[in-house]
């Protein structure tokens, strides 16, 4: 922090601010001065003196946010302005997340896509990209408005290189596995992610994960996992997670966590000690999304155990997207599993958490926040709109279930450090100028499950490495955003 008047011409100040710094620290009224999209000053800067200048009296000054799970590969390509993410207050995402990744596909993809990778792109023509480093390089040349890190998926791996994915990978498609692995950390990736819960990984024993995932020791990478099961078996899931991390030596992140199904409502007060008690032995992070509703593709399996399912999108019947299966099992008279049949593939929303889980797992310390937006369906679950508006919103502020300044560092600082996001995360002089201005009396989700796609209420500028990305509920048009390698 800067006393006394400093002197000089930025390319942006933001004057007036009450600043939330991503640390925790309590808020503090603070200048902030930006010049080659970095934070050149903070502090009383009276006579300062900048290009462009925002009067943020009266509102919170946070650094950006970071959202730790996305399956945004895609987005930042499609629709470069990132609106889902840059409308909450996000400036930087964590893609590649549940194994599924856009890169590498050095076979590209036949129809139909096989699921989960679908969620990425049904047609398939996205996956385009040969290698994880071609992938980067258009990332590069056409950059989004926001920043990425970047995820290789153990899925997308196995479909490119197993004809039978019902099985154990051999041992030369595991090296097989293992150099595009290396290929995508080499190329930028901070990690690999895994997704053992869905069919087409599900048939992998921990030591290929194991094998396959050997490269992150090396290059400095983190495992992040939609675990094999998150809910009767949830323990023994969580002890395969550590038992990966502990066996390669790196940091391991519990995507999504939850405990699904009425039968396990509650073991949050199971697991969240378990995870605890790990976290003194080796590194652990997880991230959660403010919902008590799943979304991921249509199956009979979840739709068994959810109190509702709403329907994302279907393939064959694209007018059901946004209605309830009972009622379209209804108006097709058909059983629950005939209109699943006839929907796939698809997508849905469930619901089957318990409110007193999520809210025990968001407020637990070490626990980041992460949409798991998703953006290419029809009817999204409202999470990809409202997840971090959502929590500043109902759950910080309207709950009270944690300071703000608690919420801010569970999607700024907190996150940074567990992904090893050098200079990001917090507001800090040399740090990327990656800012968020919000009202805090104000933030909140507009986003709903009848109504998902609209921007958050209260966020006021977004700011990615110095350039204005969102303003006045709208995109500048801008496109600053970066890959964040390790
Ligand atoms: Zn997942
Ligand atoms: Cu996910």
């Amino acid at each position: 922090m800067r006393n006394g008047p400093a002197r000089g011409r930025y390319s942006l100040l933001i004057r007036n601010g009450t600043l939330i710094d991503g640390t925790r620290a309590p808020r503090t009224q603070a200048d902030v001065a930006v010049q080659d999209g970095r934070i050149a000053a903070i502090g009383r800067l009276e006579q300062a003196r900048a290009d462009t200048e925002i009067d943020a009296s009266g509102k919170i000054v946070a650094p950006g946010f970071i959202d730790a799970h996305t399956h945004d590969d895609r987005l930042l390509l499609s629709a470069p302005e990132m609106a889902p993410k840059a409308s909450q207050g996000v400036t930087t995402v964590v893609a590649g997340n549940c194994g599924v990744s856009l890169a590498p596909a050095p076979n590209g993809m036949s129809k139909p896509v096989t699921p989960p990778l679908d969620l990425l792109d049904a047609d398939g023509g996205w996956f385009r990209f040969p290698t994880f480093a071609a992938y980067v390089e258009e990332l590069r040349a056409h950059p989004a408005a926001t920043n990425c890190a970047l995820l290789v998926g153990h899925t997308s791996l196995r479909v490119q290189t197993m004809d039978n994915l019902e099985r154990p990978a051999s041992d030369t498609q595991i090296r097989r596995m293992r150099e595009l692995a290396d290929e995508a950390l080499a190329a930028g990736a901070i990690g690999i992610s895994t997704g053992l819960y869905y069919e087409p990984a599900a048939a992998a024993p921990t030591e290929e994960v194991i094998e396959v995932c050997r490269p992150l020791a090396q290059r400095n990478g983190l495992y992040c996992t939609h675990m094999r099961d998150e809910a009767d078996r949830v323990l023994d899931s969580l002890e395969e997670t550590f038992r990966i991390g502990r066996e390669l030596g790196v940091p391991v992140v519990i995507s999504h966590h939850k405990v699904v199904g009425t039968p396990n409502h509650g073991r949050s007060a199971e697991t969240l000690p378990l995870i605890e008690a790990r976290m003194r032995e080796q590194r652990i992070g997880l991230d959660c999304y403010p919902y008590c509703a799943s979304s991921t593709i249509l199956s009979a399996s979840r739709v068994g155990v959810a109190s509702k399912v709403l329907v994302t999108w279907s393939t064959p019947h694209p007018q059901t997207a946004g209605m309830e299966l009972s009622d379209i099992a209804a108006s097709m008279g058909l059983t629950p599993e005939e209109t699943i049949a006839r929907l796939l593939p698809a997508g849905a929303i469930y619901f089957s958490m318990d409110e007193a889980d999520v809210q025990r797992i968001l407020a637990f310390a070490s626990t980041m926040v992460g949409s798991d937006g998703l953006p290419h369906d029809a009817a999204p679950h409202p999470r990809l709109w409202g997840t971090f508006p959502r929590v500043l919103g109902h759950y910080a502020r309207g709950l009270g279930l944690f300071p703000l300044e608690t919420a801010v560092h569970k999607m700024t600082g907190l996150t940074a450090k567990t992904f090893g996001l050098a200079g990001r995360g917090v507001l800090r002089e040399g740090y990327a100028a990656d800012i968020t201005v919000f009202d805090a009396g104000t933030v909140g989700e507009a986003a709903t499950f009848a109504r998902p796609i609209q921007p958050a209420k209260g966020i006021d500028t977004v700011i990615v490495n110095g350039a204005i990305i969102w303003r006045d509920g709208k995109a500048t048009g801008a496109r600053p955003g970066q890959v964040l390698a390790h």
